[in-house]
């Protein structure tokens, strides 16, 4: 007997479009899904497949109410994992990227193409506020620099991010052409051994290599965890292979960096152009704090947000654990250095849209689990330390304003990926 797998491998070798078959109930997903069969499906990536029966019943009552803003799973735009984007059907070719499909190389190729556009346009940031922002590219970075401390506080974590990708992702396609979504990256393909991922194995449909090895560069300190630190993974200098070798990194460092050596910005905020190279450090140690195993216990142990949202952080910090980091610190230094090691300026590395798309990802499976109580929960409590009981401000009245970026929205909306900011927000991760 054929199993599901072969099946849907068959399916994609003979090129017939098909919807993916859940194999626990039937369940006939409204997302068609092709699947790389280069990965087996992890534990998950079978929860998150697992829980498209639950999402597709919550949409129906939304679209029964009339609260669905236009957005049905049908039409929903589909965030793809990184090398998800390889497979090959032979024979289909259709209009809509959701199911051309023989692009293989070429669809991440156009990613990075669509990024060195934007680090070719010209930035709309206050040229007096940051007279280091050179591009479009690095607008996301002026603005990421300059508001990290709110968007990385407990009510903004995920739901400011969210919006923050969005507009990026927005830019790309507006503004680069890019016919793509912002693709995530799925940590466990490539945690053992992240020089040779896909992703970033430095070859051109990569997003570029390790940095040369800096024996200055010895890690990111993490104060409180044992072991205290990332260790250097070898690398730290500059990147030298694939996309973005030849890219020049302008704002920063901050007080935040985590690099050795980085020429000092003239600007003592990091908001001066200080043109330099992008500097990586590759590295195992960080990755392997992401692995599915994790992600599966992050998504199914939890059933109040706050205690999701501590050990995404990995507050407290876990004992007995060679990789105690947590989710987020963990993704965040899979390529630290400059500027990705700077918690100021991460988005300077393209990596980061990678990470936070994951655990948007990772948040929105674990918001489908239960959405009627979920979908809105935020959290109280913020590196263990617990939060006043009363908010000062009712959540519903605080609004993510992106300044240059994009216009100002309630932070609830932000919160609904299928339906949320008007309608805007339509889209799922398979
Ligand atoms: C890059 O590496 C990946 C993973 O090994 C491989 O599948 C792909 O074909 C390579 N692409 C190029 C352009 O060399
Ligand atoms: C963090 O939380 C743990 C468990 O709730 C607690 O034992 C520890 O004292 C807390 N640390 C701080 C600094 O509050
Ligand atoms: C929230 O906004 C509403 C309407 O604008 C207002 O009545 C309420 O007092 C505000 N709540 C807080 C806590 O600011």
């Amino acid at each position: 007997m054929m199993t599901i797998r072969s099946i849907l491998l068959l399916l994609l070798l003979t090129g017939v479009r098909a919807a993916a078959i859940s194999p626990a109930n039937g369940y006939v997903s409204k997302i068609e899904v092709f699947r790389n069969p280069v990965y087996p499906l992890d534990v998950v990536d079978k929860l998150e497949e697992a829980t498209m029966p639950k999402v597709d019943e919550w949409m129906a009552k939304k679209i029964t109410a009339g609260k669905n803003n236009k957005c049905t799973l049908e039409t929903a735009a589909v965030r793809r994992e990184w090398f998800a984007l390889h497979c090959h059907f032979r024979g289909i070719i259709r209009s809509d990227m959701k199911y051309r499909s023989d692009m293989s190389e070429t669809m991440r190729q156009e990613y990075v193409a669509a990024i060195n556009c934007l680090l070719k346009k010209p930035p709309k940031a206050d040229k007096s506020r940051f007279p280091g922002a050179m591009s479009r590219y690095e607008d996301f970075v002026a603005f990421h620099m300059t508001h990290a401390m709110q968007l990385h506080d407990n009510m903004h974590l995920f739901g400011a991010h969210k919006y923050y990708v969005w507009l990026f992702e927005k830019a790309l396609r507006e503004e680069c052409g890019y016919t793509g979504y912002q693709p995530y990256m799925n940590y466990d393909r490539y945690a053992q051994d992240p020089w040779n991922s896909p992703l970033l194995n430095g070859n051109a449909s990569s997003i570029g290599g390790n940095g040369v090895l800096d024996p200055a560069y010895k890690g990111v300190p993490q104060p409180g965890r044992t072991p205290n630190i990332i260790a250097s993974g070898g690398g730290g200098g500059c990147v030298k292979a694939g996309p973005f070798s030849d890219m020049v990194v302008n704002l920063g460092p901050t007080a935040m960096s985590t690099g050795a050596k980085i020429p000092r910005n003239p600007r003592s905020d990091g908001t001066g152009a200080n043109p330099r190279c992008l500097r990586r450090d590759v590295n195992r140690n960080a990755a392997m704090g992401a692995t599915a195993d994790r992600a599966y216990r992050l998504l199914t142990k939890h059933n109040d947000m706050d205690s999701f949202y501590n050990e995404l952080l990995g507050t407290p910090p876990p004992k007995n654990d060679p990789y105690p980091w947590g989710i987020h610190t963990a993704g965040h230094y899979i390529a630290a250095v400059d500027p990705g090691g700077d918690a100021m300026t991460s988005p300077g590395d393209p990596l980061f849209y990678f990470h936070h798309t994951s655990l948007d990802r990772l948040w929105w499976i674990w918001q489908m689990q239960d959405p009627e109580k979920r979908l809105y929960s935020i959290p109280f409590v913020n590196m263990n330390m617990t939060m006043p009981m009363k908010r000062a401000v009712d959540p519903h009245n605080i609004t993510v304003d992106m300044e240059w970026l994009g216009p100002p929205i309630k932070l609830l909306e932000t919160h609904d990926q299928l339906g949320g900011n008007g309608g805007l927000f339509c889209y799922v991760y398979v």
